[in-house]
């Protein structure tokens, strides 16, 4: 059963009623060309998207052009076509692969006439975002973007549509209701003005949030417990992977971004130990940068980690695509320092022969595991084992003042959980990696 969003406020696609019909447009840039996801690929995900939020395609439209025409996006044949096949079609959604200012949405939006609603890759992503946030933090996360993105977009046919459905300003009976505008305003400044107010509202909720968040991070680090963060494209089996290892039974759908809050849970290995496993928001390419500010902190939470296991949906055509967008992501994160372990998923629909080439491919340390078969897990168990404690060991020393230079490699090599300045040395406890052990041996506690 699909979930939907539990918070009012939150404004999303009828995913309840039946799908609604939408034709999709693709423009391939000339400056695009040589992108690693080709047009097609590209409109592949849209319309996976698009379903996933409730919506029929029911056809598409591509057009390649060297610039986006200034008013319209497509150029004015193209739009013609597009209006034909949408009454064709009885397509009321126009659902365009790209992100658009709010002057292409507008004018667009003009030129279709007829009630034609132009939604955006973005638009589309922050709805399906809304329908699977579950936590208080996602959910302001979720309503905080979306009124950035519509703030430059309002229109009257905008506003009004946002207060006949009661969505993102659901909360206040509406925004902009008559009693308060103020002398000479219109309606849409006084819209403008009320937009502006809920996202500094919504700013000072998600920061008290966010310390809460920081206050549980620091007590988990002082477990000292590694913390593993699963990564990968959106799709690529997170969430059943952590079911599968952990037995819980966290939401998993073959649907985009089932997942948007981090989830940790606590691993057992089989060598023993115990490490904190935490899921996290898929990766997906032309996610745009401020959507990826807006959910900072679920990406703090794979900045942080000990190790990242990074899933790849090995039965998906663009495997590769998808993985070099999901280093690129961790880059762009400041995630790119902490150790990688690559596991191809879903080696349960690959033939024997594309497992061989896979496996000859594949980095030596990958692993290739079926989290709906349980295939391959103790090798990644085994992995993560040797990914978190065999490399580095917990130690406990008091180190003499002299011993600067212990102190420091300390700091630069291994993870500080505690310190603390005493009068006879400085007593540090962390982590270390093994083979710098024996420089600590003679200060151990
Ligand atoms: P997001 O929340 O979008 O980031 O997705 P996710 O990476 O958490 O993926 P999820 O676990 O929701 O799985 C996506 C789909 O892949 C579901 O239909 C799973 O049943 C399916 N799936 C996951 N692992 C495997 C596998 O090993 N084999 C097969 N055949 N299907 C799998």
């Amino acid at each position: 059963m699909r979930k939907t969003a539990k918070n009012q406020n939150i404004d999303t696609l009828n995913t309840e009623a039946a799908p609604e019909p939408a034709l999709m447009v693709g423009v391939q840039l000339r400056s695009g060309l040589d992108s690693r996801f080709s047009l097609d690929d590209s409109l592949r995900e849209l319309e996976l998207l698009g379903e996933t939020a409730g919506l029929e395609i029911v056809g598409e439209v591509t057009q390649t052009l060297p610039m986006p025409n200034s008013r319209t996006y497509v150029g004015r044949g193209k739009l013609e076509e597009i209006k034909l096949l949408a009454e064709e079609l009885d397509a009321k959604i126009i659902l365009f692969d790209d992100e658009l200012s709010p002057r292409h949405q507008r004018e667009l939006e003009k030129e279709l006439g007829n009630g034609k609603r132009v939604i955006d890759r973005t638009a589309l992503i922050l709805d399906i975002f809304a329908q699977h946030a579950d936590t208080r933090e996602g959910m302001l996360q979720v309503e905080l973007a979306q009124y950035r993105y519509r703030l430059p977009r309002l229109t009257g046919a905008w506003t009004h549509l946002v207060r006949q459905t009661g969505g993102a300003s659901g909360r206040t009976g509406g925004v902009g209701g008559v009693g308060l505008r103020g002398p000479g305003e219109t309606q849409l400044e006084v819209d403008r003005r009320e937009i502006k107010k809920k996202i500094v509202k919504l700013e000072e909720e998600l920061d008290k949030v966010r310390e809460h968040r920081n206050r549980h991070r620091q007590q988990r680090r002082k477990s000292h417990i590694p913390i593993v963060a699963l990564v990968g494209y959106t799709n690529a089996g997170k969430s059943t992977l952590l079911n599968r290892l952990t037995n819980t039974d966290i939401y998993v759908a073959d649907q985009l971004f089932a997942t948007l809050d981090p989830t940790t849970r606590q691993l057992e290995l089989p060598s023993g130990e115990t490490v904190l496993l935490t899921d996290t928001v898929g990766f997906i390419q032309k996610l745009p940068t401020d959507l990826v500010a807006a959910f900072r902190a679920t990406l703090e939470e794979i900045v942080e980690a000990d190790l990242l296991v990074h899933l790849v949906d090995a039965s998906h055509s663009n495997a590769q695509s998808q993985r070099l967008t999901v280093l690129e992501t961790l880059e762009e994160i400041g995630a790119a320092d902490i150790p990688i372990l690559t596991v191809y998923n879903k080696i349960d629909l690959l033939s024997q022969a594309a497992l061989n080439d896979l496996r000859g491919f594949a980095d030596p340390d990958a692993v290739m595991i079926s989290a709906k078969t349980g295939e391959g897990l103790n090798e990644l168990a085994e992995a993560i084992a040797v990914g978190t404690y065999q490399a580095f060991t917990h130690v406990r020393v008091k180190l003499p003042y002299k011993e600067g230079r212990l102190v420091s490699m300390m700091h630069e090599k291994g993870h500080v959980r505690e310190i603390q300045h005493l009068e006879d040395g400085i007593l540090i406890d962390g982590m270390l990696p093994r083979q710098l052990l024996a420089f600590f041996e003679a200060y151990r506690e």
